[in-house]
């Protein structure tokens, strides 16, 4: 037998309406902020990886799906987001779109060979967002509210905004150099990450989750302390601007993100559910203002994030009272097999006036067909046997009452229609499919 691929995982039918239910959320929070959705492919040329997103990162020195293909061209199936939509603004030149600053966001598939364990897969799959063209520090605060929005949107609430700054260029290469000198006579302490991270890349270091406690990494400089006038204004106001729409934010001297981009401001949302174990960080993003140029774009400023969705379905997992009842309108029981074509009329009439309608098409006998309704949970029950189609009529049962009524044919579709109005779904509000969600 073959299997699925280790770190990837089928989303079954009884499992599609929760991803449905948060494809719908990330349409309507976007619309709110006005951000509009742009598709790139799945794969892309090797070299915008390891140009975007950094030589030295983990992700690219170790989890890259690279592949060639039957022309020795190297592409590499997308580890995130954010480069190929750069990419895309550069070679469509949507930069120079009037409306500044373009407002982009995407849901798809990533790929990165990382260990598998809870709420990390080889596929995943991120809602992205990024803001494009501008510098303001309004900006950062507007990407980070959607962010919060959207998490409110879908009622997760144990969650900490951690915020941090690590300035634009000449910032980051004070900081380095300082941290350089500091780590050189410690390293040797640090695990064997840590002792290549210096060498490779040394902010990351502040990373290690093995050494997150030791004194030499507790103690090292922070970003934050160095840097320039300027830079400290920016971050300033993007925690005034945060300030001011009532977002709650906690400053991680620490937080300096996986990937080589980012300048100024860098955030992630965390969440305490237990049901995320070690993988609890939600969301994550930040400025990146030379990425552009280093895709040889123009010179455009830009912010973003990205969520990984797998861990917002665990995390809505332990909030969801009660597992969605999956529920439809009408479920038609067909009696005889003389009845079943004319059932099958009736059905797809009621269909085609908007109705959701199942059928059973195994010749079960009635218990067995009820059993099946149960599962269903339909609203109604329609019950056609021989006799009824003779009187052109049929029985329609209510689920919740259990009041059957005899309806003639030509009245059934406005019946269903009145009786649908008139009663809640039984559904627990998140369905998607009845009438009340
Ligand atoms: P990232 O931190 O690498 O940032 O990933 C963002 C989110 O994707 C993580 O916080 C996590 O929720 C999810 N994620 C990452 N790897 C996995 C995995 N193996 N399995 C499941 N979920 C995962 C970025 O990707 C940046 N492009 C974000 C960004 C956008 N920065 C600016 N704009």
């Amino acid at each position: 037998m073959i299997n699925k691929v280790k770190g990837t995982y089928d989303i079954l039918p009884e499992e599609s309406s929760r991803w449905q239910n948060l494809e719908t959320t990330i349409a309507n929070v976007s619309r709110l902020f006005n951000f509009k959705e742009i598709r790139t492919p799945i794969f892309e040329y090797s070299e915008l990886f390891h140009r975007g997103v950094g030589e030295s990162t983990d992700i690219i020195k170790k989890e890259t799906y690279d592949l060639t293909d039957r022309a020795d061209r190297m592409l590499t199936l997308r580890p995130e987001g954010t480069a190929s939509i750069v990419r895309s603004v550069i070679e469509n030149k949507l930069y120079a779109d009037p409306n500044q600053p373009l407002k982009l966001y995407y849901y798809g598939p990533m790929f990165r060979y990382e260990r598998q364990q809870k709420g990390r897969y080889r596929q995943f799959y991120q809602f992205g967002a990024e803001a494009i063209g501008a510098h303001s520090p309004l900006v950062d605060a507007e990407v980070i509210n959607f962010a919060a929005t959207f998490l409110e949107a879908l009622r997760i609430k144990d969650i900490t905004l951690k915020i941090n700054s690590l300035g634009d260029n000449e910032s980051k290469e004070n900081y380095r150099n300082a941290l350089i000198n500091y780590l050189k006579p410690n390293v040797h302490e640090l695990c064997g990450d840590c002792q290549r991270r210096y060498q490779e890349n040394p902010l990351r270091v502040l990373d290690c989750k093995v050494d997150k406690n030791h004194p030499v990494l507790t103690e090292a400089p922070k970003p934050l302390d160095f840097l320039t006038d300027a830079d400290r204004f920016h971050f300033d106001q993007v925690l005034s601007a945060l300030d001011a729409i009532g977002l709650e934010y906690e400053i991680d001297k620490s937080l300096v993100r996986g990937l080589d981009y980012y300048t100024h401001t860098v955030f992630e949302i965390d969440t305490d559910l237990a049901s995320l174990g070690a993988q609890s960080t939600l969301v994550g993003g930040g400025r990146y203002n030379h990425l552009f140029e280093s895709l040889d774009g123009p010179n455009v400023p830009a912010v973003g994030f990205a969520f990984g969705i797998e861990r917002l379905l665990l995390a809505l997992e332990s909030i969801e009272k009660e597992v969605a009842a999956p529920c439809i309108h009408c479920f038609m029981i067909a009696l005889g097999d003389d009845v079943q074509e004319s059932a099958l009329k009736i059905v797809n009439e009621l269909r085609h006036g908007g109705l959701i309608c199942d059928y059973d098409f195994f010749n079960k006998n009635l218990k067995g067909k009820f059993k099946q309704s149960e599962r269903l949970n339909p609203i109604i029950n329609l019950i056609y046997g021989t006799e009824e189609m003779k009187h052109n009529c049929i029985n329609v049962k209510e689920t919740k009452s259990g009041v059957q009524e005899t309806v003639s044919l030509d009245q059934l579709y406005p019946y269903i229609l009145k009786l649908i109005q008139n009663q809640s779904s039984g559904c627990n509000g998140n369905c998607s499919n009845c009438d009340d969600c």
